[in-house]
């Protein structure tokens, strides 16, 4: 694996949360440690890829020989990743992006007022994976988080998002996905008017990102 099989490849990764302002102190977001698209990154530099790793905030050091681009909202790393994708990329949106922001984000901190509880309003994010597979030629790799129909609602996703392979994980189960240093998927790709599917792991994140970077390898060809 380490014989440089990657060599001459411009990979870009996004991985871990977005988290999006309520005010200068308070934020949304979601419970994703990024080990994963870590990981990944990790290994496709390791493989010999130039690596550009689009992160959220998390508290992991940037992986040896990837250039990390650290942000914070949703609207921002869709910013980075226009910035670093380039037609020949292949793109692996590990990322968990928030679906919705507030709508406004106050510029002081917000009072409690009265008793009553507090209703907000929010909007609808940009799709990262969705853009970069509509207005770029990278090869799309994207991550499903589900925790019921996994393997129906992946498949879907697939089609929706107009990409070539998905890696689902089952998120309900303790034992592997978010938080964890061990992972299990379920890829779905498509070659020529099929979709095949291979499982990968269970396995630490870093064995399955070796798996997956062969299997992107392949299919690619
Ligand atoms: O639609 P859903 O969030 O389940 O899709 C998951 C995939 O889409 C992941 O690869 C994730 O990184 C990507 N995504 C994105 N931008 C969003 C939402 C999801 O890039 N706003």
């Amino acid at each position: 694996f380490y014989h440089k099989i990657l060599d001459g490849q411009h990979w870009v990764v996004t991985a871990g949360p977005t988290v999006e302002a309520i005010d200068p102190v308070r934020y949304l977001a979601n419970r994703s440690s990024g080990k994963m698209g870590y990981a990944v990154a990790e290994m496709a530099a390791k493989a010999g890829a130039k690596v550009t790793l689009v992160s959220g905030p998390v508290c992991l050091p940037a992986p040896f020989g990837v250039d990390r681009i650290s942000v914070e909202s949703a609207t921002s790393m869709l910013q980075a990743v226009k910035e670093a994708v380039t037609d020949d990329a292949i793109f692996v949106s590990c990322a968990a992006v928030a679906d919705y922001r507030p709508k406004k984000v106050a510029s002081e901190k917000m009072k409690k007022t009265g008793d009553d509880g507090l209703v907000m309003e929010l909007m609808q994010n940009p799709d990262i994976l969705k853009w970069v597979a509509s207005e770029s030629r990278a090869f799309c790799v994207g991550f499903a988080a589900e925790t019921q129909n996994v393997s129906e609602y992946a498949k879907a996703k697939m089609e929706r998002k107009g990409i070539t392979m998905i890696c689902a994980n089952d998120v309900s189960r303790c034992d592997i996905g978010f938080s964890c240093d061990d992972n299990e998927l379920q890829v779905y790709y498509r070659d020529k008017n099929d979709v095949k599917q291979k499982a990968i792991g269970p396995a630490s994140k870093q064995l399955v990102a070796e798996q997956l970077i062969q299997l992107i390898e392949k299919v690619r060809q």
